[in-house]
């Protein structure tokens, strides 16, 4: 069993006057757990949208998402929230983390959805995922006291929190300076493989994709084998 599996997606949005824009065509993608697969493509190509649908954030006009083996198609809103909690993390660019909530708080977000978890353990996991990012001592700190590279490593805390089957990143280190990138990357990666975790990366960044198990280019909304 596949971590995540699409099949034939398709994702169209409407334009002006009846246009519609066909954004995914027919995607085809599947994650073993451990795997790193990055997805490249220029601006406007779609990856964003994409790691939407993998999310269960939005859903596609026709195919089929599975995540750790569930099939999401026929699901409500709320057991897609629920599996979403679960299984998937979510890395962003930017603002991802809660202003008015502290590090500690951000990364027990996850907790808060789907089964109920005592507060004792919830504490108990916070404590390692920040332990696990080098931010430990920062865990009543706001995200405005916070550098752009910590920020970011709490949001790999938070993703991580509840050892989800999957991982989705978009540009994770896209805002930050080369050095601080590739930390908060190693981290991401090195946790992913350490927890056998799939972990979908959107990057433009070619070394960063290089690090990666397979390369896949979206092209005119079509999904392809990158060959480097
Ligand atoms: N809700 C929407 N309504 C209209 N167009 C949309 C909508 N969402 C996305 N698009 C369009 O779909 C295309 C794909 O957008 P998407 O954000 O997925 O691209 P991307 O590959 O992530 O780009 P970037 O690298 O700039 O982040 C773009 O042309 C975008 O303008
Ligand atoms: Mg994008």
């Amino acid at each position: 069993m596949h971590a995540l599996q699409v099949n034939g997606l398709n994702k169209a949005v409407g334009l002006s006057l009846g246009e519609r824009l066909q954004i995914l065509r027919d995607v085809n993608l599947s994650v073993h757990g451990g795997e790193l697969v990055a997805v490249v493509g220029r601006s406007g190509s779609g990856k964003s949208t994409l790691l939407a649908m993998l999310g269960l954030l939005a859903r596609p006009d026709s195919g089929a998402v599975y995540i750790a083996g569930h099939d999401t198609a026929g699901l409500t809103d709320s057991a897609r929230s629920h599996l979403r909690s679960a299984h998937i993390g979510f890395v962003f660019q930017n603002y991802s983390l809660l202003p008015h909530l502290t590090a500690a708080q951000n990364v027990a977000l996850p907790f808060m959805q789907g089964k109920r978890v005592p507060a004792k353990e919830i504490r108990l996991r916070v404590d390692e995922g920040l332990a696990s990012v080098g931010l430990d001592a920062r865990r009543n700190a706001y995200p405005r006291q916070l550098s752009g590279g910590e920020q970011q490593r709490v949001a790999v805390a938070r993703a991580l929190v509840r050892k989800p089957r999957v991982i989705l990143a978009d540009e994770p280190t896209g805002s930050l300076d080369e050095a601080t990138a590739e930390d908060v990357l190693d981290l991401l990666i090195g946790e992913a493989r350490g927890n056998g975790t799939a972990l979908v990366l959107v990057t433009h960044d070619v070394e960063v994709a290089a690090r990666a198990d397979r390369v896949m280019r979206l092209r005119d909304g079509t999904l392809h084998d990158s060959v480097a």
